[in-house]
């Protein structure tokens, strides 16, 4: 069993993990999320989280102190846990970092909302992840984001049969397209291979696919590939 703690101002804009597939993962048994409203820990009779900044400035700045008490007051951890702060300072999330992480007990995620955090608090994470290049209102749709990401990739999320080798970004590559039938839909035609039932030929397209793909959408994600011996020819074609 997995567990994700989010430590958050909003608990309550979790909802959407009580759905699907995670829900039937909690239900199960193989994930458990807890959800803490740090306010709970604040110190003033008006449980204030947040205060101007040192130095003057727009906008408000989180209080270490609720945080810091949020994280001290965590059960004992069972296993590896890594405690992860939400900010759009921090690395930029990605497939590896989802399949690294699936391999801890424990994952806490601090969030932040509206705010910028007070320094001292990055000194309780061991990371700081970004969902991307962009600014949201607080860390909890990141939060949701990287528990699904890291969710399914645990044993018997999406079921027995679950394979993760040909997802888009797991090998470094852009998924090869899938069809079902019909075999022609709208004037659209299945690629002849794909009923072939030739299983090397079929391997052979689907790898030029993901190769064709990757070049056209994703330049970026060249230098990252793991090119095989069989390539060259592939492209050569
Ligand atoms: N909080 C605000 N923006 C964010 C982002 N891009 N990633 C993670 N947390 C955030």
């Amino acid at each position: 069993m997995m567990k994700f703690t989010v430590l958050t101002l909003f608990p309550e804009m979790f909802a959407p993990l009580q759905e699907s597939i995670l829900k039937r993962a909690q239900d199960n048994e193989l994930i458990n999320i807890a959800l803490i409203n740090f306010r709970d820990y604040a110190l003033s009779k008006h449980k204030n989280v947040d205060d101007v900044p040192y130095g003057g400035g727009a906008g408000m700045v989180l209080k270490p102190e609720p945080l810091y008490a949020a994280v001290r007051d965590l059960p004992l951890a069972q296993g590896q846990r890594r405690i992860i702060m939400l900010t759009p300072q921090g690395q930029v999330f990605n497939q590896k970092r989802a399949q690294n992480w699936s391999s801890a007990d424990e994952l806490v995620f601090i969030c932040g909302h509206y705010e910028g955090f007070d320094e001292r608090i990055r000194s309780l994470a061991d990371e700081e992840v970004s969902l991307g290049d962009f600014v949201l209102t607080g860390g909890e749709l990141a939060a949701m984001v990287m528990i699904d990401a890291v969710a399914r990739l645990l044993p018997g999320v999406l079921g027995e049969s679950a394979s993760f080798e040909e997802d888009s970004h797991s090998a470094g590559l852009l998924e090869y397209p899938q069809y079902t039938r019909p075999s022609v839909f709208e004037g659209m035609e299945v690629p002849e291979v794909l009923l072939s039932g030739h299983h090397a030929r079929i391997e052979a397209w689907r790898r030029k696919e993901s190769l064709r793909r990757t070049f056209l959408i994703r330049p970026d994600m060249i230098p990252n590939i793991k090119f095989l011996p069989g390539d060259y020819s592939l492209l050569e074609e």
